[in-house]
């Protein structure tokens, strides 16, 4: 009988003692998005939507830096923890190409597998570009199901690529760099983008309504507002600010869409959302690209404004709203707070570091001031600059984008020019350029070097003790084969199914 009792009374107390239920994670990435592009960070002109509200009833960073600044080595930070050098996305094309043999190894633990562990049900829709085929045409053998996501829905494993635009390119023209996958099987070549925001919408709704029983992960990554550009007709010309904000405008719609659901199923307490951008604005696009606002340089270049992003985390009940955080922080830190999150893990061996405390506003910054004290700032494989309590030191530095000729002719971009991604391109700076980031985010006026001897000389043996931790792994970057080309439907890589249609079975379990 006692032992009954004592049974009966372990089964209240077990829960009781597990405390608050491991929360759901919904993780969103825009792509190629400035510091300055919203509304709740200054921009005069973009019209208000569910990304300032986010913001409005959360949290909002105002130095939250991207680990990289192009896609593939970003979003592999994001996904590991971990600068992307250790997990080998580094080369001299910097980013995955549709027909690249490398991608994210297997060897790395995601946030998924991770979050496996403590048995969530995890899943991706949107933009990947942590490599697609190994061997053959269509392996799929660097895709999500292969790197702990139990459920693919709408992917583009690539990007919505600048040739994607119907209006610049011929339909045979866009296969080769625009196509769409529903879980592991290509259905849409080329991409038609017209309901692309739509269909990710609706496979991530799908998934928060299948699985949350159980606590789960969702990552939608956004393909706007990478070039080339698109809004669908409820959102095409109704911005002030051109096809640029038409864009953002579609991406927060989605996104209030989601809040909402999360609000209906009554799971918005158990809930933390994270919104971020995967790196800063293409600046060479003029007004087709983002803005960096007060912030130098843009994507590809480790100027503030390639690399600090808009950034913010909405919980209601957990985190206050309208709150700010104004200390440096990275998207490697994500990995290591939902960890902690999900089952009180203290991970130490990533270059991210918890959140927790700073979410629950119970983080004392008298005691530690910086979740970074350091940061380090690649382009591939070469340190260009060092963020180090309010400075910023340059090594290296990218030229800055041209405003002259006819880059910009109108406005229009030119082409889609790529000044900054060649890091063998960058001005040697020695002494390193200086600047104090709390004095000058801009990065306008450098200091003084020989009035900064002690700086130089600490940050220079941190680089060093940095770099001794850096254990070579082979590049996944760089090596291409046509035979892994994607290619639906061969031997015409053209095709455009709808769900279900055409014998394609759209499982709800991509495993
Ligand atoms: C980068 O620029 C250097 C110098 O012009 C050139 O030799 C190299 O091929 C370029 N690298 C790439 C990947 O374009
Ligand atoms: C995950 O689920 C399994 C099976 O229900 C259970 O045995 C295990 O303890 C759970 N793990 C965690 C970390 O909750
Ligand atoms: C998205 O879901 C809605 C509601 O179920 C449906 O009407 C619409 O056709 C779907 N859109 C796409 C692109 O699948």
């Amino acid at each position: 009988m006692a032992f009954i009792k004592n049974l009966l009374l372990l089964s209240v107390i077990i829960p009781i003692c597990l405390g608050k239920k491991s929360p759901n994670f919904v993780l969103i990435l825009a792509d190629d998005v400035g510091y300055g592009d919203f509304q709740c960070y200054g921009h005069a002109t973009q019209e208000r939507g569910a990304v300032d509200d986010l913001a409005a009833e959360g949290m909002r960073f105002t130095q939250w830096y991207a680990p990289d600044s192009l896609c593939s080595p970003s979003r592999a930070a994001l996904l590991t923890g971990r600068y992307p050098i250790r997990s080998g996305i580094v080369g001299p094309n910097r980013v995955f190409w549709q027909n690249s043999r490398g991608g994210l190894p297997k060897s790395e633990e995601t946030l998924a597998e991770a979050l496996k562990r403590y048995n969530y049900t995890t899943g991706i829709v949107g933009k990947w570009h942590l490599g697609i085929n190994e061997f053959v045409a269509n392996d799929g053998n660097h895709l999500p199901h292969h790197h702990g996501f139990d459920y693919v829905g709408t992917l583009l494993s690539f990007s919505y690529h600048f040739r994607c635009d119907p209006t610049k390119f011929k339909a045979e023209e866009r296969t080769e760099k625009c196509f769409l996958n529903k879980g592991s099987k290509l259905v849409q070549q080329p991409i038609t983008s017209e309901d692309l925001t739509e269909k990710i919408l609706n496979d991530s709704k799908s998934f928060i309504k299948l699985y949350s029983k159980k606590p789960f992960f969702l990552y939608m990554s956004m393909p706007q507002a990478h070039s080339a550009l698109f809004a669908s007709k409820n959102f095409r010309g109704n911005s002030k600010r051109g096809i640029y904000g038409d864009s953002i405008n579609e991406m927060s719609w989605a996104i209030g869409k989601l809040i909402k659901l999360l609000r209906e199923l009554h799971l918005d307490e158990n809930t933390l959302v994270i919104f971020l951008s995967d790196h800063g604005p293409q600046a060479e696009l003029c007004h087709h690209g983002g803005s960096a606002g007060p912030l130098r340089g843009g994507k590809a270049s480790t100027w503030d404004g390639g690399l600090k992003v808009p950034a913010m985390a909405w919980w209601p009940g957990t985190i206050k709203p309208g709150s700010v955080y104004r200390g440096v922080l990275s998207s490697m830190d994500i990995f290591p707070t939902f960890l902690n999150l999900a089952g009180g893990e203290t991970v130490t061996k990533l270059d991210g570091t918890s959140l927790t405390d700073v979410l629950t506003g119970t983080h004392d910054d008298a005691k530690d001031p910086a979740k970074h004290d350091v940061l380090f700032h690649y382009c591939s494989d070469q340190i260009m600059a060092v963020r180090i309590g309010p400075y910023k030191l340059h090594y290296y530095s990218q030229y800055q984008r041209d405003y002259e000729g006819d880059l910009c002719n109108n406005g229009n971009p030119y082409d889609d020019k790529l000044l900054y991604f060649n890091c063998s391109l960058s001005h040697y700076h020695d002494p390193p350029l200086i600047f104090d980031i709390n004095r000058d985010p801009g990065e306008q006026f450098p200091l003084d070097p020989s009035k900064q001897q002690d700086l130089v000389e600490r940050t220079a043996s941190l680089v060093q003790k940095h770099r001794q931790t850096i254990i070579p792994v082979p590049s996944q970057l760089g090596s291409h084969d046509s035979n892994v080309q994607p290619c639906c439907n061969p031997p015409l890589c053209a095709c455009n199914y709808q769900a279900d249609e055409d014998g394609i079975e759209l499982s709800k379990d991509e495993l």
